[in-house]
Order: C-alpha cells, then structure tokens, then sequence
C-alpha cells in the first residue's frame, strides 16, 4: 500500500514537472525575440557597444532592423529606431513601456530611484511629478522665474564683458548661468558648494550611459562587491549628501522663523516638499532622501541639458556665420528699443527665426539622444516578443538624422522648419527631443526658457569669432559619452562687445 501511494506521488509530481517543462518550451517558441548581431557566450553583444552608443546603435540598427535585440551579459537591451516603432511603443502600448531601467547609479545617487526620472512607473512616481510640475516647472512658475532668468543672464554678459577680446571657455560660463539659474529656482539660491555640485552632475552623467558591469550581471554578489563604480557612486553619493542636507536644514531653519526661501518671499520646491511632508496628508509620505532625490534630478536635468542646448547651437552658429547673421539680426531688432543693459526685467521677447535655431540644434543635438524605459509587461511589437524586464533604448539621436524624415539630415538648416508644423511636444515621433508619453519631460517650458534667455543675449552684445588659428569647420563635433550627448569638447571663443 506504501509502495503504491509513494508511486503514485512520484508519478503525479513526474507529470506535472513535464507539464510544465512541455508549456515553457511551448510558450517560448511561440516567442520570437527581434532580431539583433550574433552573440558570444557570457557577454553577448557587449563588445559590439562602442562609445557613444546612440551612434553604435544607429550603425548596429541599419543592419538588423529599428527594432534589434542586444544581450548585454546577463540582460537584454532592445534599440528602437523608427518612429513608427516608437509611436506604437510608447503611445499604443502606453504604459507597457513607461517603466525606467534599474541600475547602480539610480539606486546610490537617487536614492533608490526615488527620484522622478528613475522611479519605477506608478503611484509614488505620478505624485512626484505632480508636485514638481506644480511648484516649479508649470508655465506660471516660469514666468516666474523671468527675473531669476535676467539676473543670471546679466551676471553671464558682464562675466564675458570683463573677458572681451580674450579667449573664453563660454562652455564653462554657461554651463555656471544654466546651474545657477535651476538652483535659484528651486531651492532660492545657488547652492554653496556650487564647484562640488557641477562636478558630482557631470561625473553622474557619464556614468549613466557607460554599461556598468554590476548593472549587466544583476544577479552576481561577487561582481556588484568588485564594481569599482559602484564604491566611486558611494564617495559620490556622501558628498551629494553634505549638500542637499545643509540645503535642507537651511529651509527649515527659515521656516522656523517663518521665512519663506523663494526669492519671491513664497516658498519653492523644497519649502513644498517641507511643508507637504509635515501635513502628512500624502498617499505616499515623503522622508529626507525623496526630497534630495528630486532635488538631484532638478538639479542634473535643469543643468545640463540647457546648457549643452546652448553650447552646441553657439558651435553650430560659428560654423555657420551667415545662420548667426541672420539669427543676430532679428535678435537685435526686436531687442532694440528695450532696456537691455539692465535686462528689461519682465520682457519676454518674441523671436521666430532664433526659435527655429533653437528647435535645429535639438534635432541634431538632442541632449538626451536615447530614451531609456523598460518593458512592463510582455507585449509583441512588430512580431517580435519584448519581455517583462528589458530595456528599451528609443535612439532619438537616430530618428533626428533618418533621411526618410529629414532632407540633408546632417546639414544644420534652422529654416526646413520654416514652413512645417513639425514641432517637439510630443506628437512628431521622429522629432522627440523632449521624449513623449506619460514620461515626457516636464521640464521643457523651463529648459527652453532658459536657453533662450541666455542665446538671446549672447547673440545681441557680442560679436563672435574663434581663436586664431582655429578655423570653424575643424571644430570637432563629436560628442562625449555622457547621457546628455554634450559636446566632446568646450567651446572657446572671443567675444567682442557689440556697441
Ligand atoms: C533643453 C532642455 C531639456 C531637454 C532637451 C530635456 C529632455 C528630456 C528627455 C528626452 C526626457 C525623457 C523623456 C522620455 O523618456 O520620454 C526628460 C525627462 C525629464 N526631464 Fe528633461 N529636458 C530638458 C530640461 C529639463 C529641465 C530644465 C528639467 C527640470 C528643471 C527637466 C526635468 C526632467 C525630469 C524630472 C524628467 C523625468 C520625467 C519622468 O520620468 O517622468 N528637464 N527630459
């Protein structure tokens, strides 16, 4: 009797181990991953990824197709590059993509992703977003922010001034007006250790593209306790740490005291972050880290991202002076008659052709070049089986220069949007600067705003020419490997009055 249950046990478990083993191979030949190079044992397409990867991608992409699968070691990248591939993906299948990569760098410099740009797709994420949109980036708070705007513009115009004839590293100025600007908006002032936050924002951002090796072998102890980037994030990590806190306790302080730290003598970001976490009233109640991990995606988004936009468009004008002629012209014209000197205070300027240049130097440079998300959940996309898990890079950067959507892609030519409706919100998939979705960047009236302001002056008080010796088309313009696709290297230049 023993004998006949133990066989009958054995028998039950034998058949429903086969069972299962019979749907998996079943379920997974059913799946047809998308097509990608050929892959090594262990480490798969890793040594196929070259510096800086979007380029890498592009040229891997136009011999498997815009949608290629990558094994990166233990995970699976997969590279979009068509914009019809990156409609259906991001805005029919929405939010099957919405979700964000893990990784070392989001997990120690963001605290644990609980950031906006790294928090994994929901609840926490979606009240983030809100209370940053609300407080500091909605177009009411940019307007807001004009006088912030002028005064930083004017401490850049007269920092080049005391420089005239000299040659300047405008990369480095403007670099500082960007930073200052975001700073003063969101937390009433520039931060003290100001050196120190640059550094920690540009190292961040060429770790975030470089593959880091405990991120590619997720499940190995061994290899996340001999990554060597992730003891550097750590150092990061505790000097970012010293910053946000006196940042922090400063606000308190003043509100103590019933100050509000806005320049505006109301209360910015932090002051609202502050405040809401006290009233306790939120879904998700925010500590100390939520607030530093924002206050750092603000900080690195807001820096950046501007002022690569108006490094690479000051690059593309000085190698196109009759585009600089022009753009200066209108600049001067519509700012004549205004108080420049001292900044105009509230004016807002209303310039075409410069927002054409603008919108060019976003095509061509777009500072975010890949859109990093993940798969939520499994969906088959043009035939092709994308799994819970994956990342998903949308290489933007390759869609910007697709010569099916752009006549002469490479040609930097602000008048091809002269007479299209192609606009950057979103809706033009093959013209997504700013991404799109529910994870598109709300940061771009700000970011705009900000570009502008600073190119408008640069362009009405000086006159611009290279250093001796340098002649326009040897300016390298290949791009460094960070995530923001800033240019290789700075920019310097000479800058002469103009009256
Ligand atoms: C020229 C300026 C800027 C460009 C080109 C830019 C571009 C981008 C892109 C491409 C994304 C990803 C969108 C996606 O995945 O669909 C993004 C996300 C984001 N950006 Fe910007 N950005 C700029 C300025 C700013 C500024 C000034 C801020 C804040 C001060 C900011 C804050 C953010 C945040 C918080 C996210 C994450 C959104 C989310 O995941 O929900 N950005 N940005």
């Amino acid at each position: 009797m023993v004998e006949l249950i133990i066989t009958l046990t054995l028998s039950a478990i034998f058949f429903f181990l086969f069972n299962k083993w019979k749907n998996s191979i079943n379920s997974n030949s059913m799946k047809k991953p998308p097509p990608g190079p050929r892959k090594l044992p262990i480490i798969g397409n890793l040594h196929q990824i070259s510096n800086p990867p979007f380029r890498c991608f592009r040229d891997l992409s136009n011999q498997h197709g815009p949608l290629m699968q990558l094994k990166l070691c233990e995970t699976t990248a997969v590279v979009v590059s068509s914009p019809e591939l990156a409609k259906q993906m991001l805005k029919d299948l929405d939010p099957s993509f919405a979700d964000k990569p893990r990784g070392v760098l989001p997990d120690i410099m963001f605290y644990r992703s609980s950031d906006v740009v790294f928090s994994p797709y929901g609840d926490y994420w979606r009240q983030m977003r809100k209370l940053c949109i609300n407080d500091l980036l909605s177009p009411k708070m940019v307007r807001l922010f004009q006088s912030i705007r002028s005064d930083e513009t004017s401490r850049l115009i007269n920092s080049l001034r005391e420089s005239s004839g000299r040659i300047v590293n405008l990369t480095e100025k403007v670099l500082l007006y960007s930073n200052s600007t975001t700073c003063r908006a969101a937390c009433g002032g520039v931060v003290e250790d100001n050196e120190t936050l640059l550094k920690l924002i540009l190292e961040s951002t060429q770790i975030i593209t470089s593959f880091e090796i405990a991120d590619l072998f997720p499940s190995s102890r061994v290899v996340a306790a001999l990554s060597l980037t992730k003891r550097r994030l750590k150092a990061m990590r505790h000097k970012l740490d010293v910053i946000l806190d006196s940042i922090i306790d400063r606000h308190k302080r003043n509100r103590v005291s019933g100050l509000g730290n806005s320049e505006f003598g109301s209360e910015d970001l932090v002051d609202v972050f502050l405040r809401v976490q006290e009233e306790g009233q939120l879904e998700f109640p925010i500590h100390n880290d939520n607030i530093k991990a924002v206050l750092y995606d603000i900080f690195l988004g807001g820096t950046d991202t501007s002022s690569t936009t108006i490094d690479w468009t000051m690059v593309e004008l000085m190698r196109q002076p009759r585009v600089m002629a022009k753009a200066q012209d209108e600049v001067r014209q519509v700012m004549k008659g205004y108080n420049v000197e001292h900044n105009d205070g509230d004016v807002v300027y209303n310039f075409k052709y410069l927002k054409l240049v603008i919108k060019e130097t976003l095509r061509l440079h777009p500072p975010a070049p890949l859109l990093p998300r993940a798969c939520m959940d499994e969906q088959v996309v043009n035939g092709y089986t994308i799994s819970v898990g994956e990342m998903v890079f949308v290489n933007i950067w390759a869609m910007h220069r697709d010569p099916s959507y752009w006549n002469d892609p490479e040609k930097f030519s602000p008048e091809r949007f002269e007479n299209q409706s192609v606009d950057f919100v979103g809706g033009d998939y093959h013209f997504l600067p700013f991404g799109t979705g529910k994870r598109m960047c709300p940061g771009m009236t700000f970011g705009l705003a900000t570009v502008e302001s600073a190119l408008a002056q640069l362009l009405y008080n000086f006159d611009w020419k290279l250093p001796e010796g340098v002649a326009a088309q040897d300016l390298d313009m290949t791009e460094n490997s960070g995530i923001t696709a800033a240019r290789k290297h700075d920019l310097f230049v000479v800058a002469t009055p103009y009256k």
